[in-house]
This record gives C-alpha cells, structure tokens and sequence, in this order.
C-alpha cells in the first residue's frame, strides 16, 4: 500500500468505543457487564420528535436540503440562541451540522494552522486534541484542577497564551467532570480572546443539562459576531445520538467558508432529521425537565455509592451526567483501576486518561443507566476490592 497522509497518523480514535468492544467480548463469553462507558442518555428519542422525523420522511424530505439546513430550523434555532444565551443572531451566522461533532471539526478546519497553539481543557473530550494534532497545531493543555471543582480558570488560560495561540476551545457543561464554568470565567476568557485576538470555540452540547448551576455561553459577549463560534446539537438532552444533528453559530465571515466545508465533506444534514430538529425546538420540551430530574437522582445515588468505596471520592458533577471520581487511594492508576472493575466487578468504565494526561487518578462513569444498575455496580465495586 502507497504510504498514508501525515494526517491520517496523527488524527485519533476515542476509548470509549475500545472499552464498549472489550465489554462486549465478554459479554459474548456470558459475563453480565454494566455499562457505564458510553456517553449517551439511556432513553428514546421523545415521540414527538420521531413522529415529525417519520411524518417528514412520509411527506418526501428525503432529499438534499440547502448546506447550510432548511430556512425552518434555521429560524427555530435563531429563537433558541435569543432565548437561551441572550442574543439573537443574524440567520447567515447560523450553520445546521450532521451531530455536533462535524462543528468542531470544521471550525478548527477554518480556523488553525500548522504550526499555531490551540489551548484546550485537560481531562477533555479528545475530539479536540485529535483534530488539532491532525491539522498539525500544538496542543496546550489547561489542567482541570479538583481543588477548583474541575473549572477552567481563565488565569491559567492566561498564563498560556502566546503569540502563537489561534484558538481557545471552552467545554462546559463538561465531559468528563461535569463542571459547570460560572459566567464570570466564561466572561474572562472571552475577553482575555478579545485582547489577543484569538478564536473560541464552545462546546455546548451539553448545555440544557444543568443541575444547581445555570449554563451561560463563552460567546455570549461577542455574540458570535467577530471571534467566538457557539456549538450544539440535539444529541444529549433531546436523547437523539443517531439522528445526527446539530448546529453553529459563527460569524458571518467565517459562516460562509463552514458552508463550504459542509458542501465538500456532507452536502448537508439529512433532510428529516432537520424537520425532528424543528419539532424539538419548537414543540414541547416537558422531556428535558422529566430526564434531567431522573438524571439527578442518578447522579445522587452513583456520587453517595462511590464515595463510601475504600479509595475512591467523588465531588457532585453540576452538569451533563458524568461521575468523575478521584481513584488515587486506591494504590491504582487509572488504566489499572478500569480494568480492574471490568474484569473483576463487572462494570464498565473509562480511564480519565483517555482524557488527556491531567486525568490520570480518576476514571469516569457516564451513570445513564438504571437506578438498579447502579447500585448493583456500587455493591459489586465494593465486593471487588
Ligand atoms: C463535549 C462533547 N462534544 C461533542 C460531542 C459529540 O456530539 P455529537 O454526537 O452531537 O456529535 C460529545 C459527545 O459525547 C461531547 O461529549
């Protein structure tokens, strides 16, 4: 075989998908395992969303829709941003994308270079540092630090920019910690960005899935009009991983070179998935409320279980619905720890480190999973050691 692109060696994979194989294998074996390594809501899709994806199918939206998403949801999503981060932008901003991922993807695309820094969170979503390695861009790693609930602190963002730094990429709600930055810190870094000249991009699939705390947007200041570019999508609180929908916000400039990239890479987002989204926005939304209480008591239940395990402690995650528990007593390191609840509890996890170095001496749970599982992966942790 002819010798591969430099790119497609550096770009890379992510262990949840690993770990879900090696569950599964033994589950082939016979071997009961729960599962606590997939980052999804363990519910369906509301019926109402479905119904309008299947009624659109039915009606013949089953052909390409413009790049940039059908006018319909382009509207509803402009709704969205005025109701939710506070500014209402003009609809040449707004880029509809096959799940939320592709926004990352395309953002950093149009907006790093070989060579710049791109300062990202650590433990972090790795989507980040794989596209960044891809594109030939220095990744720099901002600790997420325990002590300060696992929050950005922008001081620390600060001390790392150079003249070098292209773009700074802000995840909160987060994945791994579930931390919840405030809109003082959100704030700081957007405009540390302004001083700079810098881009930001933030991550916000997770943003209707807060406990105590309020989510506020990175992009909020700038409205996504010179430097910031506000990510979502469907996947997490409207429970809709397959449908593969989600959106950008950027500025108009840069909105027209993300259709590009679009046109090139997908043509567009599929055309009733686009009619499910416009329903979601826009028809009842009682859902979010019922499985984020649902989520709540899990997250209670999983948060009191570990932390009566010999060596574990875990804070309470504020956002999406991951438990990041701190493994350091266990005399384990992260890698050893997963394996060893998989291999002798039964229960699937994933090693913090499959976040980046700064999640060595944790692993995560994504505790979407039944309020009987947990307790009985809590039991059989404590059975294992
Ligand atoms: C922080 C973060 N961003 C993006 C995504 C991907 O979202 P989507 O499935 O809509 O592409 C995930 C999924 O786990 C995530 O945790």
């Amino acid at each position: 075989m002819p010798e591969l692109s430099k790119g497609a060696h550096k770009i890379y994979g992510e262990a949840a998908f690993e770990v879900l194989a090696k569950a599964q294998e033994l589950e082939r074996k016979g071997k009961h395992i729960i599962h606590f390594e997939i980052g999804e809501p363990d519910m369906e899709t509301p019926k109402n969303i479905a119904e309008a994806g299947i009624k659109a199918i039915l009606n013949k939206k089953t052909h390409y829709t413009p790049s940039v998403g059908i006018l319909e949801l382009r509207k509803a999503v402009q709704d969205e941003v005025e109701k939710t981060r506070g500014y209402r932008p003009d609809l040449e901003q707004i880029v509809i994308t096959p799940g939320l991922k592709p926004g990352i993807f395309f953002s950093m695309l149009a907006t790093v270079n070989p060579g710049d820094e791109v300062i990202y969170q650590d433990p972090g979503y790795p989507t980040y540092g794989s596209v960044s390695s891809f594109l030939g861009a220095k990744g720099v790693l901002i600790p997420l630090l325990e002590e300060n609930e696992f929050r950005m602190n922008p001081d620390d963002v600060k001390k790392r920019i150079t003249k070098k730094t292209k773009l700074i990429i802000v995840n909160s709600p987060q994945n791994p910690t579930g931390s919840v930055m405030t809109k003082k810190e959100l704030d700081e870094i957007a405009m540390l960005a302004e001083e700079h000249d810098i881009f930001v991009v933030s991550d916000e699939i997770y943003s209707k899935m807060t406990y105590e705390s309020k989510h506020f947007s990175a992009t909020a200041i700038d409205e996504a009009k010179e430097r910031t570019v506000l990510l979502d999508g469907f996947s997490k609180y409207f429970a809709m991983t397959g449908w593969r929908l989600g959106f950008m916000v950027a500025p108009k400039k840069m909105a027209q070179r993300l259709q590009d990239f679009l046109v090139s890479a997908v043509s567009c987002t599929a055309a009733f998935t686009q009619w499910a989204g416009v329903e979601a926005l826009t028809g009842d939304q009682s859902f979010i409320s019922e499985m984020m209480k649902r989520f709540k008591e899990k997250r209670d239940r999983i948060v009191n279980g570990l932390n009566i395990i010999p060596g574990f402690s875990c804070l309470s995650p504020r956002g999406a619905f991951y438990a990041f528990p701190n493994i350091k007593k266990t005399g384990m390191n992260s890698q050893e720890c997963a394996d060893h609840l998989l291999y002798n509890a039964d229960v699937a996890t994933l090693p913090g480190t499959a976040f980046g170095p700064f999640g060595e001496g944790y692993i995560r749970f994504s505790y979407a999973n039944t309020l009987k599982n947990i307790d009985v992966a809590i039991e059989k942790i404590k059975e294992s050691f």
